[in-house]
C-alpha cells in the first residue's frame, strides 16, 4: 500500500493527513499556531514554530509507506531567513497584517495601482507580500543580503524539508506576492525594482504539480496555496466551477479555466494552479475575517468557549435584533478595498443581547459572501446555481443554512470539510503517478448535506442594512 502525506500549514493552525491509495484518511494530526499581536493591525508568526510543527506532524502520522507529499500552506504571508544558519531574521509577516497600508497608499498616490493591477492582476493593498517583504528588508538594513533568502511559508517549509537544498515556490503561492508577472508566470524586473526586492534572495517559481524535492527520500511532487488546494480538491478545473473556504478568513474563488479574466478590479486575478503543460487562472474574493471573528468572541471578549455553540447561541433568537457586524478586524478586502477600516457592531439598543451580539457575526461572515457572490455574478456566462462550501466554519448550520438564504441558492457541504488538505493530497497522488484520474478522486468525494434557501424577503432587507453599516466603518484610521 502506498501513501501519501499532506500538510496543510494555515493561518491559525498546521495539519498532517495520510490518505492510503484508496483515498481513505489513514492518520491526521493538528497544532495550534501562536499568533503574535505586537500592534494594534499587526499579526506575526514564529516561522521556526511552523517547521518545528511541520516535523512532529510528519513524525506523528507519517509511516515508511509515504511515496509522495503534498504542501499546501497559508498564503501572501512572508519572511526573510539566513541561509547559513537556517534562522529567520524577524517573525513572519502575516497576510492580514496592515502595518505596510501606509506605503501601499504612498504607491497608490504615486499613480501606480493600475500597472500594478495590470501586472499582477492583484489590488494594491498590504495583503499581498511586497510591500511585507520591504518593510522586513528595511529592518535588516546592514546584513549582506546575498545571504539572505525570502519566501512565503511554503518555500521556507520546502527550504526546511530539503535540509536547505531548494528555494523554490509554485505559481499559485508566488501570484499572491505582488512580484510575479501573471502573464507570464515569473518574476516581473519592474516590480522587483519598484519594490526593492533582489532576485537573487526569490525561490524559483515552478509548476504547481511538479516535483520540487526529496524529503527524507520522500518526492514532494505538489505545492499550493491552501484557497488553490481548496479548489483543486473540490474539483472545481473549468470555467463556472467555484469554492468558498470559511476558515480565518473566507476565500471564494472560481477558476477561469486557461484564460485571465480581468475584473474591475474588486476581484483579483490569481493563478488556480499549474502543471508541467497548463496554467490554470482564478478571480477570487478575499475576505479576511470571519473564523477569526468567531475567535476573536472566544478568546478576547470570552462571549463563548467554543466556536461549535455559536450555531445553537444565533438560532436561539428570532433574528439580531438590529444588531449588525463588520467584520474587518484586518480592515476589509474584496470588493471594499480599504485597509483603513475596522471591526464594529452597530445599531446596539437596550434590548439587545449576547445572543443578538453572537448571532451578527455569524450573519455578517455570510453577507461578506453575498457581496462578493454579486461581483463574480457580474462575469459569470450563466446564473450561479449553488455553491460548494469548505473550511471549519462550515460546519456551522446556522451560518449555512443563513448562507443559503441570503445567497438564495444552495449550498452544498461535502462530507469532508477538510477539502484543502484533500486538494493537496489529491495534487502530490496524481503528480507522483499514484494516481491517474483526477476526475475519478472527485467524483468519490460525498456530499453531506444540501442547504435549500428558504426564500426570505426580511435577509434580503436586512443585508441592505449591513451594507450601511459596513460603510460607516470604512476609511476610519
Ligand atoms: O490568503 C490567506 C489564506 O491563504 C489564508 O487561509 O485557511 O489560513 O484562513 P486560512
Amino acid at each position: 500500500m502506498s501513501y501519501i502525506l499532506a500538510l496543510d500549514l494555515g493561518t491559525t493552525g498546521n495539519r498532517a493527513f495520510l490518505f492510503d491509495q484508496a483515498v481513505n484518511i489513514a492518520g491526521q494530526a493538528y497544532q495550534e499556531l501562536t499568533q503574535y499581536y505586537p500592534q494594534p493591525g499587526w499579526v506575526e508568526h514564529d516561522a521556526e514554530e511552523i517547521w518545528n510543527a511541520t516535523r512532529s506532524l510528519i513524525e506523528s502520522v507519517g509511516n515508511d509507506q509515504v511515496k509522495a507529499i503534498g504542501l499546501t500552506v497559508q498564503r501572501e504571508t512572508c519572511l526573510l531567513w539566513d541561509k547559513t544558519t537556517g534562522k529567520p531574521l524577524h517573525r513572519a509577516i502575516v497576510w492580514q497584517d496592515r502595518r505596510t497600508a501606509p506605503f501601499c497608499n504612498e504607491l497608490r498616490d504615486r499613480g501606480l495601482e493600475g500597472e500594478i493591477y495590470d501586472r499582477t492582476g492583484l489590488v494594491l493593498d498590504a495583503y499581498f507580500s511586497a510591500t511585507k517583504l520591504r518593510w522586513l528588508l528595511d529592518q535588516v538594513k546592514g546584513v549582506d543580503l546575498n545571504n539572505v533568502l525570502a519566501g512565503t511559508i511554503d518555500s521556507w517549509i520546502l527550504w526546511n524539508l530539503t535540509d536547505g537544498k531548494v528555494h523554490a515556490t509554485d505559481h499559485s503561492n508566488a501570484s499572491r506576492t505582488l512580484l510575479m508577472n501573471l502573464k507570464t508566470g515569473q518574476w516581473d524586473q519592474t516590480l522587483l525594482d519598484l519594490f526593492g526586492i533582489p532576485l537573487h534572495m526569490l525561490p524559483s517559481i515552478q509548476p504547481s504539480l511538479s516535483h520540487f524535492g526529496d524529503y527524507a527520500g520522500i518526492p514532494i511532487t505538489a505545492i499550493l496555496g491552501d484557497q488553490q488546494a481548496a479548489l483543486f480538491g473540490q474539483g472545481c478545473d473549468r470555467p463556472g466551477l467555484m469554492k468558498c473556504t470559511y476558515g480565518t478568513g473566507t476565500f471564494l474563488v472560481a477558476h477561469t479555466g486557461s484564460e485571465i479574466v480581468r475584473t474591475d478590479q474588486q476581484l483579483i486575478s490569481t493563478i488556480a494552479w499549474t502543471d508541467s503543460d497548463q496554467v490554470g487562472y482564478a478571480i477570487e474574493g478575499s475576505m479576511f475575517t470571519s473564523g477569526a471573528c468567531v475567535q476573536w468572541l472566544r478568546d478576547e471578549l470570552k462571549m463563548i468557549s467554543t466556536a461549535q455553540e455559536t450555531a445553537a447561541i444565533a438560532a436561539s433568537v428570532p433574528d439580531n435584533g438590529g444588531v449588525y457586524f463588520v467584520p474587518a478586524l484586518s480592515g476589509l478586502g474584496t470588493p471594499h478595498w480599504d485597509m483603513s477600516a475596522r471591526g464594529a457592531f452597530l445599531g446596539i439598543t437596550r434590548g439587545a443581547n449576547r445572543e443578538h451580539l453572537v448571532r451578527s457575526v455569524l450573519e455578517a461572515i455570510a453577507f461578506q459572501v453575498k457581496e462578493v457572490i454579486d461581483e463574480i455574478e457580474k462575469y459569470s456566462p450563466t446564473p450561479i446555481q449553488k455553491l460548494a462550501v469548505d473550511g471549519g466554519a462550515c460546519e456551522n448550520d446556522f451560518l449555512m443554512q443563513f448562507q443559503a438564504d441570503v445567497l438564495g441558492i444552495a449550498i452544498e457541504r461535502p462530507a469532508i470539510r477538510d477539502t484543502t488538505v484533500q486538494g493537496a493530497a489529491f495534487a502530490a497522488g496524481l503528480s507522483a503517478g499514484i494516481w491517474e484520474s483526477y476526475d475519478q478522486l472527485v467524483d468519490r468525494r460525498i456530499i453531506d448535506r444540501v442547504f435549500e434557501p428558504s426564500g426570505s424577503d426580511r435577509i434580503q432587507a436586512e443585508f441592505k442594512t449591513w451594507q450601511k453599516a459596513v460603510d460607516r466603518v470604512k476609511r476610519w484610521e
